[in-house]
Formats: structure tokens, C-alpha cells, sequence
């Protein structure tokens, strides 16, 4: 009998569920979006945030199980989000998941969200009348990006559940950057799609500096931003409601497709670099930045590595891959107890 777990994330903006069998196979992804409130303020809104995952969490769990044609009775396990995130957003959906583990009498497994980005390298990587897609399993150490909306973490993963921290970001994360530079620049939050959306096809001549804080593994963005800032200054684009500059959607174009590029320079070539240090077979990105498609393309051009990038559906935060982290856990008999509490600072 296949596995199957029901996972739960809740830890930002987006309320999802996903029921996937035996940590692979995705067999539904419900991902309730809350861009469109949030959008007005430039940024996420954490009293909004909690309150729309209440409205929102039973429908998408109900709609997860319908999805994937799984009754309630049919779950092995429910897994959950329970940090790093927004306190109140956390609490949402691990509250959702202590009643079905109680009521059900299942086992409850919290999960670390950035566990979570990292297991979502392996969904729907089983081709079953192939057998195992052998790019999915280069094999231990890897080394994996996880880069989003608050973490640019470079992690060496010597075996599933093994992590060591090689790098981190001192002061933005990558999305952050996005968003901030997004804003900078007149454009929609989120930033990263808005920002990819804005480079395309766009030749910019000028460049826009890198910070490669040689000798560490750690990143740094604040600068990048800050020399966009200066040069949307420059050009009057910046304030955006007062720029009447002419001309200006090229220039915002080509500022958006140079702050892309330094952005995804840096995040390639320290990924590499780490790879090579630590003798890594693969590696691994995760995040919702790891649905940019320059970042996508561009490590997969210059890895020599297998490089186990998820499709960007399964980047950005999702259901599936807190049910994909929960089924390693299960299969080595993990069950929390109904006590267990969020942790927003959580890390690997
Ligand atoms: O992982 P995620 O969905 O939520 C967090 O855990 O933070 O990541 C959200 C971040 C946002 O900052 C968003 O701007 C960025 O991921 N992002 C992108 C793209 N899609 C989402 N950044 C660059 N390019 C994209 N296509
Ligand atoms: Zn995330």
C-alpha cells in the first residue's frame, strides 16, 4: 500500500495543501494565493495574512483530498509547517493539523519550511515505467540553495535529515532584494516575477555592481539595491509616481534585467563554488527565487553537476513539499505530539 500524507503550509502568504504518495508523487497542490491583498501594502501584512488563512485553510485541504481522490480515513500522516514563518500564519495551519491527526488518530509530524524547499527537489521525480530518474539521485554531499522571500541559505547536505550551514545572507535575502528592487523601480509585489517579467528580452549595457565577499560563503544584497536605487535616482525614474521621464519603460526594463543579473551571477557562481569545495555530486535549488527562470537556466548551463531544480510551481511555497520532508520523517517513525508549538525562528 502506497503512503500517503497530507501537508500543510501556512508559514507566509500562500495557504496550501497537497496530498503526495510515498514522497514523490504529487497527487494534488492547492495553493491559495493572498498576492492580491497583500499587493496594496508593497508587502506582506501579517495580521492580513493570519486571517485569510482561516477563511482559506479548510477549503484547501478539502479540495487537496478531492483533488487527489483520497478520502480523510485513506491519510497515513499529516505534515506541517510549524517554522520558520509568521507566528500567526504558523499556528493557522498546525492547529488544522492537530485536529486531523487527533480526530483520525494519525501521527502529526511538524516540519521545517526550509527542510521542506530542499525535499521538493525529489517530487515527481520517481518515472515509474523508467524506473528512478537518475539525475534525481547524483548521491550525497549535495549542496543546496534555498533562496526566498527571507532566507538565502547555502546548506551542504551530506544525507537526508544532515545539514551543515555553509553560507547565509548577511542582510537581505535574494527575494527580499526582488521585492525591494521591484518597488524601487514602480513595479507589482511580488518583485521577482515582476522584475523577470520586465527583463524579458531586454538588453541593458549598463552593469550593476556584485558583492562576491570572497573567502566566505555567505551573500550580501543590500549593496546591489542600493546601486539600483541610486542610478533610478539618477534617471528620475525614482520616486516612481513623480517620474514623468520619458522613455522610462525602456530604462526600467533594462535597470530590472541588470539588477536580475547581478542577483543571479552571485547566486550561481557561490553555489558553484561551494559545490566544488565541498566535493558536492549535485546540486540542489529551492525557493521561490529558484522559479526564476535566468537562475534556472543559467545553473544549469554552468553546472557541471547534476543541478535538481523543481519545476516553479513546487519553488515557491507549497503543500507538496512539507508532505515530501514529512514522509522521510514518517518512514523513521517520527510523530509529534499534540503539544507541539510553532517556531518562527526556526532554522535547518
Ligand atoms: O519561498 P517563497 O514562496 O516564500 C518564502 O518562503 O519566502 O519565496 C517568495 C520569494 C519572493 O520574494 C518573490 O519575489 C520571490 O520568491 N520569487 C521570485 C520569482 N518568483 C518568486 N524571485 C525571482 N524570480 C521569480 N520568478
Ligand atoms: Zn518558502
Amino acid at each position: 500500500m502506497p503512503t500517503r500524507i497530507l501537508g500543510i503550509e501556512t508559514s507566509c502568504d500562500e495557504t496550501a495543501a497537497s496530498v503526495v504518495e510515498d514522497g514523490v508523487k504529487v497527487l494534488s497542490n492547492v495553493i491559495s494565493s493572498q498576492v492580491e491583498l497583500h499587493a496594496r501594502y508593497g508587502g506582506v501584512v501579517p495580521e492580513v495574512a493570519s486571517r485569510q488563512h482561516v477563511l482559506q485553510i479548510c477549503p484547501g485541504i478539502e479540495k487537496a483530498l478531492e483533488d487527489a481522490g483520497t478520502r480523510f480515513d485513506e491519510l497515513d500522516a499529516v505534515a506541517v509547517t510549524s517554522g520558520p514563518g509568521l507566528a500567526g500564519s504558523l499556528l493557522v495551519g498546525l492547529n488544522a493539523a492537530k485536529a486531523i491527526a487527533f480526530a483520525l488518530d494519525i501521527p502529526l509530524l511538524g516540519i521545517n519550511h526550509l527542510e521542506g524547499h530542499i525535499f521538493a527537489a525529489w517530487l515527481n521525480s520517481q518515472r515509474e515505467e523508467e524506473g528512478p530518474d537518475p539525475s534525481a539521485d547524483p548521491g550525497f554531499p549535495l549542496v543546496c540553495l534555498i533562496a526566498s522571500g527571507g532566507h538565502t541559505d547555502l546548506v551542504l547536505m551530506e544525507g537526508y535529515g544532515e545539514y551543515q550551514l555553509l553560507g547565509r545572507t548577511r542582510d537581505d535575502a535574494a527575494g527580499e532584494a526582488f521585492d525591494k528592487a521591484a518597488r524601487i523601480l514602480g513595479l507589482g509585489f511580488p518583485g521577482g516575477p515582476e522584475i523577470q517579467r520586465k527583463s524579458a528580452g531586454v538588453h541593458h549595457a549598463e552593469q550593476l555592481p556584485r558583492s562576491w565577499l570572497k573567502g566566505s560563503q555567505d551573500f550580501s544584497f543590500s549593496g546591489i539595491k542600493t546601486a539600483l536605487l541610486r542610478r533610478a535616482q539618477q534617471s528620475g525614474i525614482y520616486p516612481p509616481d513623480e517620474s514623468q521621464v520619458e522613455d522610462s519603460d525602456r530604462l526600467i526594463g533594462e535597470m530590472a534585467s541588470a539588477f536580475q543579473e547581478s542577483v543571479v551571477d552571485v547566486l550561481v557562481y557561490k553555489t558553484l563554488e561551494a559545490a566544488d569545495m565541498v566535493g558536492a555530486k549535485g546540486v540542489i535549488l529551492g525557493g521561490g527565487v529558484a522559479a526564476n527562470a535566468l537562475l534556472r537556466q543559467e545553473m544549469k548551463r554552468q553546472s557541471s553537476l547534476p543541478a535538481l531544480i523543481p519545476p516553479p510551481v513546487l519553488c515557491t511555497d507549497n503543500g507538496a513539499m512539507i508532505a515530501a520532508s514529512g514522509y522521510y520523517h514518517y518512514t523513521r517513525g517520527r510523530g509529534d505530539s499534540l503539544d507541539l508549538d510553532v517556531n518562527p525562528g526556526l532554522s535547518l
